[in-house]
């Protein structure tokens, strides 16, 4: 068995709705996700059967827990248990994606895994067999297999491809320490009551289009008064971006990481260092979206 080494990019959402609360406490959504090519990558190398090791490098790696209750080991095991697999392996992650950033990091991580197990263990499932996985590991994790610009609903895994036109420049402006996902929407639920999960017209319009600053004026995400609330610096790095041209502005699934929509690759390069001199800034990144989901990365 040679190692397999898998690309899987982090995601933004372009329009997050929250409704009600299904019984299980989660909540309905009805959001487009976007994924970007802030990718992580992944290796998986064979190990004797029931053994199962993480490691992770770069970006927040020193943070990650590298036990059981990762979503990357966790991933693996369900590969293992659903196919009967008589064999473990050995995960090396390397991290690109921020770490409790609201870019899907940890479920990328998981998404990737699922397809690195597969083909590393010669099982080659196909990508609906993944994606159905995927569900019982997270809301967000179907979508970073399958990527693209994506209309996601229930609690995020029913997805929908929406054949969205031209190439969307991405600056994430990354902030110091993370935001808990759940306690963004404990603090969503406290200040706000269910409405419906209709997405804006305008963007999808905008998305078919190709109309980058109509998409840009039409970005929302009903998470983010909560993600402010708790992290109040988040406002000033939105309205610094707008004030120096972003076309949009808009926190990142449950943040902290602040995205902005701009027209091309000089304009990023100049936003970039507009934002990175703002103390509430840890770092920046620029990307492109829509990206494929997660792939296996044949060696040259
Ligand atoms: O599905 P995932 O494990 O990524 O979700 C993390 C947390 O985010 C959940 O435990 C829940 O608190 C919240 N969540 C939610 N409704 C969703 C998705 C996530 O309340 N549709």
């Amino acid at each position: 068995m040679t190692p397999v080494h898998v690309r899987v990019p982090g995601k933004v959402n372009l329009a997050l709705c929250v409704g009600g609360t299904d019984e299980q406490g989660y909540h309905e959504l009805g959001t487009v996700f976007q994924a970007v090519s802030l990718c992580d990558e992944i290796v998986a190398e064979p190990l004797p059967a029931g053994e199962f090791r993480l490691a992770f490098q770069g970006e927040g790696a020193a943070f990650l827990p590298v036990d059981d209750t990762n979503l990357a080991t966790r991933a693996a095991k369900l590969v293992a248990s659903h196919y009967g697999v008589d064999s473990g392996v050995a995960l090396t992650i390397r991290k690109r994606i921020p770490v409790a950033g609201g870019m899907a990091g940890g479920s990328a991580d998981a998404a990737g895994t699922l397809l690195a197990c597969s083909e590393l263990w010669g099982i080659h499932a196909p990508r609906e067999e993944l994606r159905t996985l995927a569900a019982q590991l997270g809301s967000d994790v179907p979508f970073l297999l399958v990527g693209g610009t994506v209309h996601g609903t229930g609690r995020g895994e029913k997805l929908a491809p929406i054949p969205a036109r031209g190439t969307y420049h991405w600056v994430f402006a990354l902030s110091h320490g993370g935001l808990s996902t759940p306690a963004v929407f404990r603090e969503f639920d406290r200040r706000s009551s269910p409405r419906p999960t209709q997405l804006p017209e305008a963007l999808v319009g905008a998305l078919l289009a190709g109309d980058v600053p109509g998409v840009g004026a039409a970005l929302m995400n009903d998470l983010q008064e909560a993600a402010i609330s708790l992290q109040p610096t988040l406002q000033r790095t939105l309205q610094l971006g707008l004030d120096a041209g972003a076309l949009g502005a808009i926190i990142s699934g449950s943040g902290p990481t602040c995205a902005f929509l701009v027209g091309d690759e000089d304009e990023a390069q100049r936003l970039g260092q507009t934002l990175a001199v703002f103390s509430g800034v840890r770092a920046v990144r620029s990307a492109t979206g829509p990206v494929a989901g997660a792939q296996v990365m044949i060696e040259q």
